[in-house]
Formats: structure tokens, C-alpha cells, sequence
């Protein structure tokens, strides 16, 4: 089953080490410039390069893996285009947006940087026996700008999907074994997942090791971003990709960001926590969590969708129709602590948020608080929007300069973030 979908024994991420390089000389373009990436936009080279690419057909790309090689390829220059100069550029053109947007459509995702992208199809190892698990051994092939900070980012990511892999069928088996009335074992398998989820958390800690918030925030962030509500930004229509012969279309799409990884959203579809936030100020519409799914790469969307049709609700969803067909009194003593452990599950992955929450605090908002107060002081109160980190709006009159951030898939990030918390911690009070 989870072949099927494209789920391996590294979970989301590859059997193996993605393509590093497109076999067919006759992409050399494309290789020469990502190459030379981070080089290119540190001399503002970028854009007049990509410029004079010619406009290659996706024809010659044979396998998914070059597919994929390719996707990372022109997204990644997509992003440092948009976000390589003194402005961000409002214009794809068409030797980027053509194969692009063919390419994109192959995979099932939009025509932009996305996890898959950043970390999912972008990494290497030191050793290639070792393990994706260990975070030293692991790099990214490509970064915007040549940091070591920036690689390690995207490589606490990597460890995360690759660590988290073997709990993806205990999970299933978790679900299978409650709605067969096997509690025993969904208790154990529950347990299994606890464990596993608190060893990911550890990984959030290291992130700073080797990434500095200051380099984050400042240098490395802006590449992440997208073109939806990006109005600040300079991007107020989003951002216009040009197929030529006077064809081509604006489009607003979210940034980068780990909202997009299968594995996270997979753990909720697991213990049914439902999101419906969609990111921004107020309520309605499709959530977010629901339309980063069509960030994901099709068969792992597809994944989602499939292990929550069949299990409505997940493992809340199973237990709460336990406790329906017997009554609560006649609950048995191996349903009960599966409850218990259910709710400790949940508990548990809210804890995960609860310190991504703090990673948020010491990564965005500490580092945007002093931005906004040394422009503050050096402009005497006006901040100056054309040297404000990309993602960050700033209103109000001279003497309260407001920071409101935004986060690089597009959301107003802290109210976001703690409405997707708690609706973790609500998942497992319906149970109660
Ligand atoms: C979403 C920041 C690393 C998991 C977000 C959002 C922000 C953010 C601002 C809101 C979406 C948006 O961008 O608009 C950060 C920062 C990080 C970091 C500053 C490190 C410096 C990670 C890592 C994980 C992660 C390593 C690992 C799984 C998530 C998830 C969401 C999210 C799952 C979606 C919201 C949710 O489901 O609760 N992050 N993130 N983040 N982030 Fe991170
Ligand atoms: N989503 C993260 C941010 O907003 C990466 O910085």
C-alpha cells in the first residue's frame, strides 16, 4: 500500500539520494546555473542569466527522478529570480516559466518552491551508507545563499522525515487494529508513536547548532517566500509568469514552509486533529493545512486523502464510535487506555507545536523586533520598506511603527500557529 503512493522506507523522502545532476547534456543550462546559484545572486548575475537561458522542453526528462531534478532545478531559480534583487521582481520569464509550469504539472505541484523542493528532493549525505536519520551526515545540494546555516535548515527537515519514517506503518496499523477492536495493540502502537514524536522534537532543539536566527531571518528566509500576501513585499498583484507571444498569468501562490510536509499533516489525519484556520485574519474559506496539500507532491496528497477516507477521523474518530455503539460505563478496561494513550498522543504532537511556537519566537519575532527598531532609530521613526526583510509588513504613524509578520507560506504566523496547537489539544478533549 504505501509504495503505492510513493511512501518509502524513508517515509516522504526518497528510497535513495535524489538525482544530482540531469543525465541529458542537453539540460547543461539549467545544471550550470543552479550550480552556481547562491554565486549568482550574491552578484546580482541572477535574473540577466536566467534571462538568456533558452527555452528547453521537458520532453527529454525520461524518469521521475529527473522530473524531479528538473522541478527542483527551475524552482529553486524561480525563487532566487523573484527574491535575488533590490526588489523582488514581478515577472517569471519564459525560459523559466515554460518548463516550469509543464514540469510542476507532471509532479502535481504549483509552479514554485515548495518542501519538496527545499528539502524533500534536495539533499545529499557524507556517507552513503549512513543513514538519512543522522543530521551530521546529511546536507542540501542546493542553497540561495551558500550558508552552512541554511543547509543545516533544510537538513533538520530531512532528519525529521527520515527519523519519523518507520512510525507511518505503525500508525496504519494503529488504526486498523482499533477498528477491528484489537486495543491492545493500537495502545502499543500509540505508545510507539509517543516515543517516536518526543525523538523528533529533539531535533527542533538542534536546529541551533548550526543555523544563527540572525542569518535566518535576514538572509535566508526571503528566499522561502511566495507571492500570496505579499502585497508589502512589493508583489501586490502576486507574480506574473510569462509564457511569451503575449500569453501568461498572474498567480499568488504560498511560500515555502514545513506546513507542506506530508509527514506532520499525516500525524493528524492519524489522530483525526482537524484545522481550520486558513492562516490569514479571519475564519472561512479552505483551511490552511487543506491547501498545502496541493504543495505536496501528488501521490503523497493523495496519500492523505486516501488513509482519511478510510478512516473518518482518524484514531478520534474510531474511539468516539467505540464509545457510542458500547456507552461510556461499558467501556472496557483495554479501550479505556487506549483512550488514555490517544490523548497522550495528542498531547504529545501538541507539545511539538508548543516548541516550534518558541523556535518561531527565537527565529522571527526577536530578530524583527530589532530590525524594526534599529530602522526605527535610524529613520526617526518611518521604517523604510524597501530594506524590510521581505516577509514582514509594517504599519502604524511614526511613533508606534506595528510589526505584523507574515510567515513565508503567507500566514499571519503567530495567531496561526497557536490555533494550530490547540486545535491539536481539541482533538483529544472530544474524547474525554
Ligand atoms: C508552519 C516558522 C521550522 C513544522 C510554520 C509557520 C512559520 C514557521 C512562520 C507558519 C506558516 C507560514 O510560514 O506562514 C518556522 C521557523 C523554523 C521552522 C522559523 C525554523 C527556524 C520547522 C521545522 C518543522 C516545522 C523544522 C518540522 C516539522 C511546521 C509545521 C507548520 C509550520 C508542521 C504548519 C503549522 C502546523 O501544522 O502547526 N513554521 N518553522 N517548522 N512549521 Fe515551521
Ligand atoms: N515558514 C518559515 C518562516 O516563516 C520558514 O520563516
Amino acid at each position: 500500500l504505501l509504495n503505492e503512493f510513493s511512501v518509502t522506507q524513508n517515509g516522504f523522502l526518497p528510497e535513495s539520494v535524489p538525482l544530482q545532476r540531469l543525465p541529458n547534456p542537453y539540460y547543461e543550462p539549467w545544471e550550470t546555473l543552479i550550480q552556481d546559484v547562491s554565486k549568482l545572486i550574491e552578484d546580482g548575475a541572477l535574473r540577466e542569466k536566467v534571462d538568456q537561458l533558452p527555452v528547453l522542453s521537458t520532453s527529454f526528462l525520461h524518469t521521475e527522478a529527473e522530473q524531479r531534478r528538473a522541478y527542483v532545478v527551475l524552482s529553486f531559480l524561480a525563487n532566487g529570480y523573484v527574491w535575488g534583487g533590490k526588489t523582488a521582481a514581478q515577472v517569471l520569464p519564459p525560459p523559466l516559466t515554460l518548463p516550469l509550469l509543464a514540469v510542476s504539472s507532471l509532479l502535481g505541484l504549483p509552479p514554485i518552491a515548495t518542501y519538496a523542493a527545499f528539502n524533500l528532493w534536495n539533499f545529499s549525505t557524507t556517507h552513503p551508507d549512513t543513514s538519512f536519520r543522522s543530521l551530521d551526515a546529511v546536507f542540501s545540494q542546493h542553497t540561495f545563499t551558500g550558508t552552512l546555516d541554511e543547509s543545516w535548515f533544510y537538513s533538520v527537515s530531512i532528519a525529521i522525515e527520515a527519523s519519523g519514517a518507520h512510525v507511518i506503518p505503525t500508525l496504519i496499523s494503529a488504526l486498523d487494529c482499533a477498528s477491528r477492536g484489537d486495543f491492545p495493540s493500537a495502545t502499543l502502537a500509540l505508545e510507539s508513536f509517543i516515543s517516536s514524536a518526543k525523538h523528533l522534537e529533539t531535533f527542533l532543539d538542534r536546529m541551533d547548532e548550526k543555523c544563527d536566527p540572525e542569518v535566518f531571518y535576514h538572509k535566508i528566509r526571503p528566499f522561502l517566500a511566495g507571492s500570496k500576501n505579499m502585497e508589502n513585499a512589493g508583489l501586490p498583484q502576486g507574480v506574473f509568469y510569462d509564457e511569451g507571444e503575449g500569453k501568461g498569468e498572474w498567480r499568488q501562490l504560498r511560500g515555502g514552509s514545513n506546513g507542506q510536509s506530508s509527514l506532520i499533516q499525516f500525524f493528524d489525519v492519524v489522530l483525526g486533529v482537524e484545522h481550520a484556520s486558513n492562516g490569514g485574519d479571519g475564519k472561512g474559506g479552505v483551511s490552511f493545512h487543506e491547501e498545502v496539500r496541493g504543495y505536496m507532491p501528488r501521490a503523497h496528497r493523495e496519500f492523505l486523502e486516501h488513509v482519511g477516507s478510510v478512516f473518518p477521523g482518524g484514531m478520534r474518530g474510531v474511539l468516539e464510535q467505540a464509545k457510542k455503539e458500547r456507552g461510556e460505563l461499558a467501556m472496557g478496561k483495554e479501550e479505556c487506555e487506549c483512550v488514555a494513550a490517544f490523548q497522550r498522543a495528542t498531547e504529545q504532537l501538541a507539545a511539538f507545536r508548543g516548541r516550534h511556537l518558541q523556535m518561531v519566537t527565537r527565529y522571527i519575532i526577536i530578530p524583527a523586533r530589532q530590525a524594526a527598531a534599529r530602522a526605527q532609530k535610524e529613520e526617526k521613526g518611518v521604517v523604510n520598506l524597501a530594506t524590510t526583510p521581505s516577509a514582514m509588513r509594517v504599519t502604524g504613524d511614526e511613533h508606534v511603527a506595528k510589526v505584523e509578520l507574515t510567515g513565508t507560506g503567507g500566514t499571519a504566523l503567530l495567531p496561526f500557529l497557536k490555533e494550530s496547537r490547540d486545535e491539536t489539544i481539541r482533538a483529544g478533549e472530544i474524547c474525554r
